[in-house]
């Protein structure tokens, strides 16, 4: 069972589901639910839907505790591995593209995860892209769940790449927003956007500012802290890996397995238990990059870790160095949100679930 230890009633904007107290709830609401995945082909939305498989109930706006009927992966792209579970439907297709939103949510929706995103680099690289997906379909996405009948759960996939400049070290839950580069932008402009329509009753949001995920199965991506999985998986693979930041660099981590409990915690934390705001800095781990090499050596040996290369890029570590690396969560831990124990422990829970066996 969850305490609510930290979590108050809010005191300042009473941001309780209007829709719940305007009597909007359709009668038979404890139906099986129905979730939407954005993003649901991607690394963390296809490990979500599993977990949720698994679980087989969420709790919905209303505080009920329902069986889960039907979860939609909606993406650009199949999810890697295929889950076969007969509740999964993969629907391809384009989030900004309304038709294709309002097929997902065909036949309602009580629950939305909204992880679907272009990375940093690739949002810094391309600013119409990063705008389009990032912002436009979340916009598009929040209009459609304010036309549900009643007003769906909806938690964000936001990021520590809101904040930027000079802060406290370590950085408070009440940080000012101060978005270095673009994919920070959009997803401060798209917290507010789901603090607002929550405040509105049209549904009851939730942002999750979520660590940088490592170590990230598969291939380089496109996000500027692609390296912080990439020194890692590669040496472990027997490949040279090159770092593009100094080894002093420090960064928020957490484990995959850890980012996923926390984003159903997220979920699952009854709308009281926030008070002024909606957004949640997700516990993780301060570590820096020269200390991720030296995890990788006490767990795997000299020969693997010197496959980790130091060469400098200015592009990325332009990006990297403005994330703060140290935070103090208190809304997190009070939901019952938990970072990891150390990165020899994630190095670890790599190699056990994640590593191809040859
Ligand atoms: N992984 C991390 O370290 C990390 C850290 C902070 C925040 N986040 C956020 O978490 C979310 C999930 O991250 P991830 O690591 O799983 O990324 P990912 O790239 O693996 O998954 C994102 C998915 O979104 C899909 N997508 C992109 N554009 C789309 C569109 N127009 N329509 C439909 N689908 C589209 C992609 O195909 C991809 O499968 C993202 O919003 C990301 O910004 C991730």
């Amino acid at each position: 069972m969850t305490e609510w230890g930290g979590a108050v009633q809010s005191s300042k904007v009473d941001i309780s589901i209007a829709g719940a107290k305007a009597g909007r709830w359709p009668a038979g609401y404890h139906y099986r639910m129905r979730i939407v995945i954005t993003g649901g082909g991607g690394f963390l939305g296809s490990r979500l839907a599993r977990r949720l498989l698994e679980r087989g109930t969420l709790t919905d706006a209303r505080g009920s505790e329902r069986e889960i009927r039907e979860i939609v992966l909606l993406d650009v792209a199949h999810p890697a591995a295929a889950i076969d579970d007969a509740r999964l439907v993969c629907r391809v297709g384009d989030l900004a593209d309304a038709a294709t939103v309002d097929e997902a949510f065909a036949g309602g929706v009580d629950s939305v995860f909204h992880l679907a995103a272009v990375v940093s680099g690739q949002a810094e690289a391309d600013f119409d892209i990063g705008m389009r997906i990032n912002l436009d379909a979340t916009r598009l996405l929040l209009e459609r769940c304010r036309r549900l009948e009643a007003p769906p759960k909806l938690v964000f996939a936001s990021s520590l790449a809101v904040f930027g400049g000079p802060l406290p070290d370590p950085v408070p839950d009440d940080a000012p927003l101060m978005p270095q580069a673009s994919y920070g932008t959009q997803k401060a402009i798209g917290e507010l956007l789901v603090y607002d329509m929550t405040r509105k009753g049209y549904i009851d949001g939730r942002s999750l500012r979520l660590p940088t995920v490592t170590v990230r199965p598969g291939k380089p991506n496109r996000a500027a802290s692609s390296f912080a999985s990439g020194i890692v998986r590669e040496p472990l693979a027997g490949i040279d890996a090159e770092c593009p930041v100094a080894p002093t660099t420090r960064m928020w981590v957490t484990s995959p397995r850890s980012v996923v409990d926390n984003i159903v915690i997220g979920h699952e934390a009854p709308a009281f238990a926030f008070a002024h705001t909606r957004s949640v800095n997700v516990p993780g781990l301060c570590v820096a990059v020269g200390e991720m090499v030296e995890a990788l050596r006490a767990v795997a040996g000299d020969r693997v870790a010197a496959r980790v290369h130091w060469r400098h890029d200015a592009a990325i570590d332009r990006i990297v160095s403005t994330w703060p690396a140290n935070f103090a969560p208190q809304l997190g831990p009070a939901l019952g949100m938990r970072g990891d124990a150390g990165f020899e422990d994630i190095v670890r829970a790599y190699i056990a679930e994640d590593m191809p066996r040859s």
